[in-house]
């Protein structure tokens, strides 16, 4: 295989860092490796943990892709040729960003548009498209793009007669032109990183669901397509062999790939694991963001996901009408950007409803000390002077002020409610402890006697006392 020259955002494969050895290529790690056997087993176990998608290093280098559709829509003749019903519009005004190393997931019930927008993306079908569709910034030639993605369909179709590794080394032979021991090397390392290696050697036709999804998924590995369709990859798969699917397209988007894939209903476990949502319903885009946003977006939208509910299922129903005819204002409301806007306005909102609190917090903090003030200094016939009683009323208040602000720091600081109610009364009893009211500063060991000087609420105690004409040496209070 050839040193390719190296581009900016390719995806993983580090084909830079390879020597070319006698019958194939191996990595500069590797070589290493052999020239140091003791460094072998701690890198080894290193190596093992790396993700599948970032341990191909046979793989032909290839540059990132970022996907961009803006307005699109997709209209079909109904009828047949020559007794034409009308038209019949499938998907509308469809926009989204697609980058690489994001897994993609387009949700939503049967026959809301996603395997035709997925086919429009891909490039599969053209006529009654309108729209436009951005590759990296650039309008689709389709030719090129086709030659850099693949497209897995919901339904395998495998050679049931050839075994995964027969198989594996068609497609090699078909779109590689290397050496066959670099094509070797490269379906072993596709083999083991799927998972197939044990049954490599077994009849296609006898492999279970996973496995057929996986030898799909190997064959299209081969060439590196930057840019991976998946229609429905684990319908019709057991729960296990979906969470192997889904997290092997994650590992795949993780290699810098950009991973799109229509999924039906997922469990929660695997819903977490896409990067991104774009969700249809009607042929429309109901939402489009993150998958932690969802929840908090529906909640803006007033639609609130039951208690432990899978989100999944949740916004399936809402796309399904299960909680009113909503997809109208869904749509209006992504239309107006609302969707990529609302966590911005969300950090907007949490910041000004902080800052509103916190002023609320601190008016509280002064008036309380000055109500109590004005009844404790004339009821204890504390001297009648101006300047005293307002020194009187301003220590009180910084004594508050401090204490909010400290209780706001705990609470900023812990992890959560608990952690706060524990922490916050145990950090406040040293304070009062060593204000002076409970032990004379003199009875204090030398070695705790730094505490007291920490402790704000004795500073104001003694300058309470000295602004009633105390000496200072008889404040050790
Ligand atoms: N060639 C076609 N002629 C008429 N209707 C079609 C055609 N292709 C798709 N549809 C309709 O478009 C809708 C969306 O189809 P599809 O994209 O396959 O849905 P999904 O993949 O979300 O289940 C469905 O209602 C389907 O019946
Ligand atoms: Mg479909």
């Amino acid at each position: 295989m050839d040193n390719k020259a190296l581009e900016p955002d390719s995806v993983d494969i580090p084909m830079e860092e390879t020597v070319v050895c006698s019958g194939g290529c191996l990595s500069l790690a590797q070589t290493q490796l052999q020239q140091e056997p003791s460094m072998w087993a701690h890198l080894n176990k290193v190596e093992n943990q790396i993700t599948d998608g970032q341990c191909f290093f046979h793989l032909p280098k290839r540059s990132a892709v970022d996907l961009e559709f803006i307005d699109v829509s997709y209209t079909i003749q109904e009828g047949l040729c020559w007794k034409k019903t009308g038209l019949k519009s499938l998907l509308q005004s469809l926009s989204g960003r697609f980058c690489s190393r994001e897994l993609v997931g387009i949700m939503g019930p049967s026959g809301a548009g996603k395997t035709t927008l997925m086919n429009i993306l891909a490039g599969y079908r053209e006529k009654g498209t309108k729209g436009q569709i951005l590759v990296n910034g650039k309008p689709r030639d389709r030719k090129t793009f086709r030659k850099m993605s693949c497209y897995i369909m919901q339904e395998d179709i495998l050679l049931p007669h050839l075994t995964p590794r027969e198989a594996m080394m068609v497609s090699a032979n078909l779109k590689l032109d290397e050496t066959l021991e670099v094509k070797k090397n490269l379906v072993d390392e596709i083999l083991t990183a799927l998972g197939l290696l044990d049954c490599a050697h077994t009849r296609t036709a006898a492999l279970s669901g996973g496995q057929c999804k996986r030898l799909a998924i190997a064959l299209e590995l081969v060439n590196n397509p930057p840019v991976m369709f998946f229609d429905e990859p684990t319908s019709g798969l057991d729960s296990v062999s979906c969470y192997q699917v889904v997290s092997l397209m994650h590992s795949l988007a993780l290699g810098g790939r950009t991973i799109i894939c229509t999924i039906h209903q997922p469990s929660a476990k695997l819903f977490e694991m896409f990067d991104k949502l774009y969700i249809l319903s009607q042929g429309q885009c109901i939402y489009k963001g993150s998958v932690p946003s969802l929840i908090p977006y529906m909640k803006t939208m007033g639609l609130c996901c039951p208690t432990y509910h899978n989100p999944a299922d949740f916004i399936i129903e809402v796309a399904s009408g299960e909680y009113g005819e909503l997809n109208p204002v869904l749509f209006e409301a992504v239309q107006g950007g609302m969707c990529t806007l609302e966590h911005r306005r969300n950090l907007c909102a949490a910041n000004s409803s902080m800052v509103g609190t916190m002023f609320l917090f601190y008016f509280i903090s002064m008036i309380c000390p000055i109500m109590y003030c004005s009844i404790v200094y004339w009821m204890t016939e504390q001297p009648p002077e101006a300047s005293r009683y307002l020194l009187f009323i301003a220590l009180s208040i910084c004594t508050a002020l401090v204490a909010q602000s400290l209780g706001l720091l705990v609470g900023a600081a812990s992890t959560s409610l608990q952690v706060a109610t524990f922490i916050g009364p145990v950090t406040a009893i040293p304070v009062l402890l060593f204000s002076g009211f409970f032990v004379n500063f003199n009875t204090i060991p030398n070695y705790l006697q730094w505490s007291s000087y920490v402790s704000y609420v004795r500073c104001v105690n003694l300058r309470n006392i000295h602004s009633h004409n105390y000496r200072w040496t008889d404040m050790k209070i």
